[in-house]
């Protein structure tokens, strides 16, 4: 554990606009500083850099937070990763402490498995470059192959001798716990208790984890013998989970964020030749079908994906349910087939690095194009196959979040399967209603993605769509927590209230409110708590906090003045453009735009308590409260009419 003082050390000197402006080019404009967000593609930028605050806001992607955040972020860092890596930028000295024996006993344990398993990587380099055996069967493997020495060494390929207990050994002697060994299964124990290598006579793969450590391997036999497995490969262990490893991301991740693509391969030799081919944004899925963590972690770096396949009909159609997941995950996928009987590493190969970079650029389709068209030639003129492609194809359209590039697809396979669009886009819509139908059944009431609650306060002309629609009082409920954090500070003087903090200001006047969304509840009743307690807490308290929801709810709405639709004000008729100018009516309005929801909310739910009671006395006693509060939502009206003139 990285200890309290440093982390403040750390978050007090790494200045928000340093740390992001090593990664992105940033430019002034006002009081902030704009950019192309790193995290998604775009060309006109929208994401801001708050100097003052010390955070960073995307409101194309959502994506929020300060120094820690981004570096984790941008580098798939780890929380200490990342702190560790801003200490080393500011020259800052790292004092870590002990928190509890479990926890350093797993920490030390994940790190011995790392060290083990980079003591095996450094001894199959070895033997492969060093020993006669590695050289005449290991090298010369990879050279007949056709792979360069610079290749061979930056993915750190190796030779394990075939010899019952060579690495074991070798580690043993070097003191590595023979437990480690296991865990790691980089040795097996048998029957007799004995101690044996996994990998033995193989050329080995060793698999990075994106932050360059070695978790495990692929061991690649040279015998042609069909009993013998092509592949041994690691087990799971601590530091090792297949369905969420990308081989080859390490070495790729930044010419797949500077490309804007990643190629998607099959095998480890692919990623070697595509790499030989100098394109280096390639990763493998290593022989196992995509899963969705993949397609997440590729995610992160790109939204456009380009398969390359091998040429071979039977996978290819295997293969394309899978791609339907990565459609579904929001990505842009593409696909390049080489021609029949060959993979990318034997095309290149055979063709040579430039003609194979020219030949991917060359052949890219898109995905859904391509699958039209595959099975549209396997099903030639046959009426009934034909309307079964229909099916299939809009069903791949279907798993498009984004109506405009859904819509393009619609266009283009009418074209292509010669049906009327109109047809086609009444299937799809039957389609995505059937699947909303689906998960409302199954996710009650969840409009939004949780992860993003205030994003519909700043979609512009969207958010006044979604506004009527949205579920409780959610909007105002934010616009208080709003106003908390970007004024709970000032003093002042109104009327008969004298220096008195908005924060507190604020808080006396909700009490006789209840809040609905439970985000803005917690930040709500944090705040009494330690106003209570004499403390008046700041933004930074809420943007700091370990709970990562509030957290970025804090950051949205802190970064939120310069978004703030027209709109909204003019449909709401809020008052005043420049909030700062006119504090009071702001913070009024804030409140009374509040209550007034919660009033209107309560003379709803009366109308329909009168309408569906019978008893005439109890109907009267309802009319006579459903009157008393109208008048109060009179009062209220009057009251926001009055600042709205002012
Ligand atoms: P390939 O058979 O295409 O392997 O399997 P490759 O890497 O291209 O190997 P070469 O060209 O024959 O040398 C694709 C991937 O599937 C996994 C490996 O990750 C391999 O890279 N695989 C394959 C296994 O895990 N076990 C196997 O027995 C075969
Ligand atoms: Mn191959």
């Amino acid at each position: 554990m990285i200890n309290r003082e440093t982390i403040d050390k750390i978050m007090e000197t790494a200045r928000i606009e340093e740390v992001v402006g090593d990664f992105v080019h940033l430019k002034k404009r006002g009081t902030s500083l704009i950019g192309n967000c790193p995290f998604h593609g775009e060309k006109t930028p929208s994401f801001h850099v708050s100097v003052s605050k010390g955070i960073y806001k995307c409101f194309g992607c959502g994506k929020g937070g300060d120094s820690v955040r981004f570096v984790m972020e941008h580098e798939k860092y780890s929380y200490p990763e990342a702190l560790k890596f801003l200490a080393q930028k500011y020259n800052i000295e790292v004092e870590e402490t002990v928190e509890t024996v479990q926890d350093v006993e797993a920490q030390n344990a994940r790190e011995s498995l790392y060290i083990v398993s980079q003591f095996a990587g450094n001894f199959f380099e070895d033997q492969l470059w060093n020993t006669p055996e590695g050289k005449a069967i290991g090298l010369s493997y990879f050279k007949e192959r056709g792979f360069r020495e610079d290749i061979i060494k930056k993915f750190n390929l190796g030779y394990s001798p075939d010899f019952w207990d060579a690495l074991t050994q070798d580690a043993v002697k070097n003191k590595h716990a023979e437990e480690y060994l296991e865990k790691t299964g980089l040795a097996i124990r048998n029957d007799k208790g004995k101690l044996y290598d996994r990998f033995r006579g193989r050329v080995m793969f060793p698999i990075h984890n994106f932050t360059g450590r070695i978790i495990g391997f692929g061991g690649r036999t040279l015998k042609t013998d069909k009993n013998v497995p092509k592949y041994v490969n690691s087990p799971e262990s601590d530091i090792y989970h297949k369905s969420n490893v990308l081989y080859g991301l390490f070495h790729a991740k930044k010419a797949i964020r500077d490309t804007d693509n990643c190629y998607l391969v099959e095998g480890y030799a692919d990623v070697l030749a595509v790499h030989q081919a100098h394109i280096e944004n390639v990763v493998a899925s290593s022989g196992t079908s995509l899963t969705i963590e993949q397609i997440r972690l590729i995610g992160r770096f790109t939204q456009n994906v380009t398969i390359l396949y091998d040429g071979d009909a039977a996978g290819i159609k295997a293969s394309l349910r899978g791609l339907d997941m990565i459609l579904e995950e929001g990505l842009n996928v593409k696909v390049v087939s080489f021609p029949t009987g060959d993979d990318p590493d034997s095309y290149m190969h055979k063709v040579g690095a430039g003609a194979f970079k020219s030949y991917i650029e060359d052949n890219r389709q898109d995905f859904i194009l391509y699958k039209a068209n595959i099975l549209l030639a396997e099903a030639g003129k046959d009426p009934i196959k034909r309307a079964g492609i229909i099916r299939d194809i809009v069903e791949s359209i279907a798993k498009i979040p984004d109506n405009i590039k859904a819509s393009v697809f619609i266009r283009e396979c009418s074209r292509l399967l010669e049906v009327e669009e109109r047809i086609l886009l009444s299937e799809l819509n039957t389609m995505r209603a059937a699947k909303l139908k689906k998960s409302s059944t199954s996710s009650a009431r969840q409009p939004q993605h949780p992860d993003l609650p205030p994003d519909n306060l700043f979609a512009d002309d969207e958010a006044v769509v979604t506004m009527e629609t949205m579920p409780d009082d959610e909007l105002q409920e934010q616009e208080i927590v709003r106003l908390l954090l970007a004024f709970g500070h000032e003093l002042v003087s109104w009327d008969k209230i004298d220096n008195m903090y908005i924060g507190s200001f604020i808080m006396q006047n909700l009490t006789d409110v209840t809040f609905e969304n439970t985000l803005c509840k917690k930040i709500i009743d944090h705040y009494r708590i330690e106003i209570e307690n004499g403390q008046l807490p700041t933004a930074n308290h809420f943007i700091k906090s370990e709970d990562r929801a509030i957290a970025d709810l804090a950051i949205t709405l802190s970064t939120s003045p310069y978004t703030l639709s027209e709109n909204w004000y003019n449909k709401h008729n809020i008052y005043v453009r420049d909030e700062t100018v006119n504090l009071k009516a702001t913070i009024l309005g804030g409140l009374y735009h509040l209550k007034k929801r919660k009033v209107d909310r309560i003379l709803l739910d009366l109308l329909k308590e009168i309408k569906s009671e019978n008893d005439a006395t109890n109907q009267e006693i309802l009319m006579q409260r459903y009157a008393f509060i109208k008048n109060v939502e009179k009062e209220i009206s009057k009251f926001l009419g009055s600042v709205i003139v002012k």
